[in-house]
C-alpha cells in the first residue's frame, strides 16, 4: 500500500481533533516525513502481528511522533545549516512538547509516552530521560529506527540525504547502541523490502 492511501485512511477515520489535522495536512518535507514514518510503522506492526487496535496505535504514533515541533520555532526547523548547541537543546524539547500536547488530547493521550521517548537510545545515551534497553517502550524503539531511516534517506534543508545502502549501514553500525538490534534486523530484512514509497529511496 502506498503512503497516501494509508495515511488518508487514518486521517479520515481517526484524526478527529482539528488542531491535529492541521499538523498532519502540511505538504512540506515534515508532512511527507510523518506520513512515511506512519507507513513504516504500519509494515512493522503487521510484521509483529499486532492486534488491529495496537497497529492503529503504532500508525498514529508514527504520524504524531514530531507533533511537539509545533512549538519549535519554524526558522529552526528549516535552517539550511547545522544547529548551534543552544538551538539543538531547544530542538530536543520537541519530545516533551509532544508529550504535553498529546496529554491534553482526549483521543490521543495514550500515545503521549511513546512520543516522549522516540529519541531515547538503546544504550541510554538518548533524550529526554536517558532510558535504556527495554525500559524504552517498544513503539518508541520502533519509531526511533523508522524516523532515523527516513530522515537519513530524505533530502532536507540542512542535508542532502544518504542512499538506501548508506542508511542501512548506519542502522547496522548503531544496532545495540542507538537502536534495538533485534528491531534493526527485522526492519532491514522484513520491513524495508515490503515498502513501496512511490519515490526513490
Ligand atoms: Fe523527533
Amino acid at each position: 500500500m502506498k503512503v497516501n492511501q494509508i495515511t488518508q485512511e487514518i486521517l479520515m477515520e481517526e484524526v478527529k481533533e482539528e488542531w491535529i489535522s492541521l499538523f498532519l495536512n502540511t505538504e512540506d518535507w515534515a508532512g511527507i516525513h510523518q506520513q512515511t514514518v506512519c507507513t513504516y510503522c504500519n509494515a512493522f506492526g503487521k510484521e509483529l502481528n499486532l492486534s488491529s487496535e495496537k497497529l492503529k496505535e503504532l500508525q498514529i504514533a508514527g504520524l504524531f511522533h514530531d507533533i511537539g515541533k509545533l512549538v519549535t520555532p519554524n526558522e529552526m526547523l528549516n535552517k539550511p545549516a547545522d544547529l548551534t548547541i543552544q538551538e539543538f537543546q531547544e530542538m530536543k524539547k520537541h519530545t516533551v512538547h509532544g508529550y504535553h500536547l498529546l496529554q491534553k488530547s482526549k483521543a490521543y493521550r495514550h500515545l503521549a509516552e511513546i512520543v516522549l521517548y522516540h529519541h531515547e537510545n538503546f544504550d541510554g545515551t538518548g533524550y529526554p530521560e536517558g532510558l535504556k534497553g527495554e525500559n524504552i517502550p517498544l513503539f518508541s524503539r520502533i519509531l526511533s529506527i523508522v524516523d532515523s531511516y527516513d530522515a537519513m534517506t530524505s533530502e532536507r534543508p540542512y542535508s542532502k540525504g544518504k542512499t538506501k545502502v548508506e542508511a542501512i549501514e548506519t542502522l547496522q553500525k548503531q544496532a545495540g547502541k542507538q537502536y534495538d538490534a533485534k528491531l534493526v534486523t527485522l526492519f532491514i530484512n522484513k520491513i524495508l523490502p515490503t515498502i513501496d514509497l512511490n519515490r526513490s529511496v
